[in-house]
């Protein structure tokens, strides 16, 4: 391998990854992901969970807990959800840690099939 190639590839590998929240968890807000978090790095906002990047350690294991999908690892993101990386960075830097699964909010059915929820993120004061 060229020594170029193998610096791109070592500098790939050493890049920090992350989980991210997408918009299914805007106004449903299960928790189901809390619970298994084995590092606690979900951060709560008024209608959504965000993830600190700097703490969660790529486990993958809070990704089948959501029942709305709305997690990925961030190489996984969906093109049209690609934002959501750059809030989970900004949320969860004021929002506070949440380490225990609660009840949701009553209407979460409700959105678990609506799209283009980000015009309802609420980001509290
Ligand atoms: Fe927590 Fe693992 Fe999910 Fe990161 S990938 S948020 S460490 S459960
Ligand atoms: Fe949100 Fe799914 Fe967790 S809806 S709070 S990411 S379980």
């Amino acid at each position: 391998m060229r020594r170029v190639e193998y610096a791109a590839l070592t500098l790939l590998m050493s890049a920090p990854m992350t989980h991210v929240v997408t918009e299914s968890c805007i106004k449903c807000k299960y928790t189901d992901c809390v619970d298994v978090c084995p590092v606690d790095c979900f951060r709560e906002g008024p209608n959504m969970l965000v993830i600190e990047p700097d703490e969660c350690i790529d486990c993958a294991v809070c990704i089948p807990e959501c029942p709305v999908n709305a997690i990925y690892a961030e190489e996984d993101v969906p093109e049209d959800q690609r934002r959501f990386i750059a809030l989970n960075v900004e949320l969860s830097q004021t929002w506070p840690s949440i380490t225990r699964m609660k009840p949701h909010p009553e209407d979460a059915d409700e959105w678990k099939d609506v799209r283009d929820k980000l015009k309802y993120l609420d980001r509290g004061k």
